[in-house]
């Protein structure tokens, strides 16, 4: 029958999470609005979207939030990082942090950046109330890698740390290792993804948001499992 725009039966909050660059941002436009950007930047702030599915003849409205991966994980991936950024200061900065520390790197973007920066206190205070906030009431996750870069891989196990001690025990996530179409660049097998899900009760796909390819699928196994 008929149903409005705006009907569902249930809400559900979704959460993308990994390091900086996997493709989150392409995986959330890829399910919402079927777009994908070769070009796209990192994600400033928090942003979210929105698509309902039917399982069972009931609506499933997912909320999907998204946010950058960069400054949440501690300066590991600064490498991966700093080739997205164009900003030849901005890679000096991010230089800087390997030899100084996570906190050194995180004054000297923000003053690179033009912005007020007071204290490091307040920054970790910051960044503990946007995680909390970012992880409250979410069901669902997907924990995303780039099947060719292992140190995306390798940090898995820190989100999932994250994770789990911000969210309640029986949400549902999806290990995902993204960019599956740079077939002759893959540098964590398929197996690994496998085997790593397996070990930690998490559910596995291999996806490409370049190529529509398990997008979709992966968004409603995680929305079918939760209801
Ligand atoms: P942050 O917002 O910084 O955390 O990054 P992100 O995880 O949101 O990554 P984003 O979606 O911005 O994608 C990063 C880069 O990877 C962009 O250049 C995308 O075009 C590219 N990309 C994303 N998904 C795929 C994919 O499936 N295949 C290929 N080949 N490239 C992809
Ligand atoms: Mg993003």
């Amino acid at each position: 029958g008929y149903r409005a725009e705006d009907e569902y039966d249930y809400l559900f909050k979704l959460v993308l999470i990994g390091d900086s660059g996997v493709g989150k941002s392409n995986l959330l436009s890829r399910f919402t609005r079927n777009e994908f950007n070769l070009e796209s930047k990192s994600t400033i702030g928090v942003e979210f979207a929105t698509r309902s599915i039917s399982v069972d003849g009931k609506v499933l409205k997912a909320q999907i939030w998204d946010t950058a991966g960069q400054e949440r994980s501690l300066g590991i991936d600064v490498v991966g990082f700093s080739n997205r950024v164009k900003d030849p200061m901005a890679v000096f900065s991010a230089n800087m942090v390997i030899c100084l520390g996570p906190f050194v790197l995180m004054w000297c973007f923000r003053v690179g950046r033009g912005e007020h920066v007071d204290m490091v206190f307040g920054d970790s205070f910051r960044y503990r109330a946007i995680t909390s906030a970012y992880y409250r009431g979410a069901v669902g996750a997907l924990l995303v890698y780039d099947v060719t870069r292992r140190a995306t891989f390798e940090n898995v196990s820190r989100w999932l740390k994250e994770l789990r001690d911000h969210t309640d025990p029986n949400i549902v996530v999806m290990l995902i290792g993204n960019k599956s179409d740079l077939r002759h660049l893959v540098a964590v097998p398929t197996e690994d993804g496998k085997a790593y899900a397996e070990s930690e009760s998490l559910y596995f796909m291999e996806t490409s948001a370049l190529e529509a390819k398990n997008v979709n699928t992966a968004f409603e196994e995680v929305l079918a499992h939760i209801y």
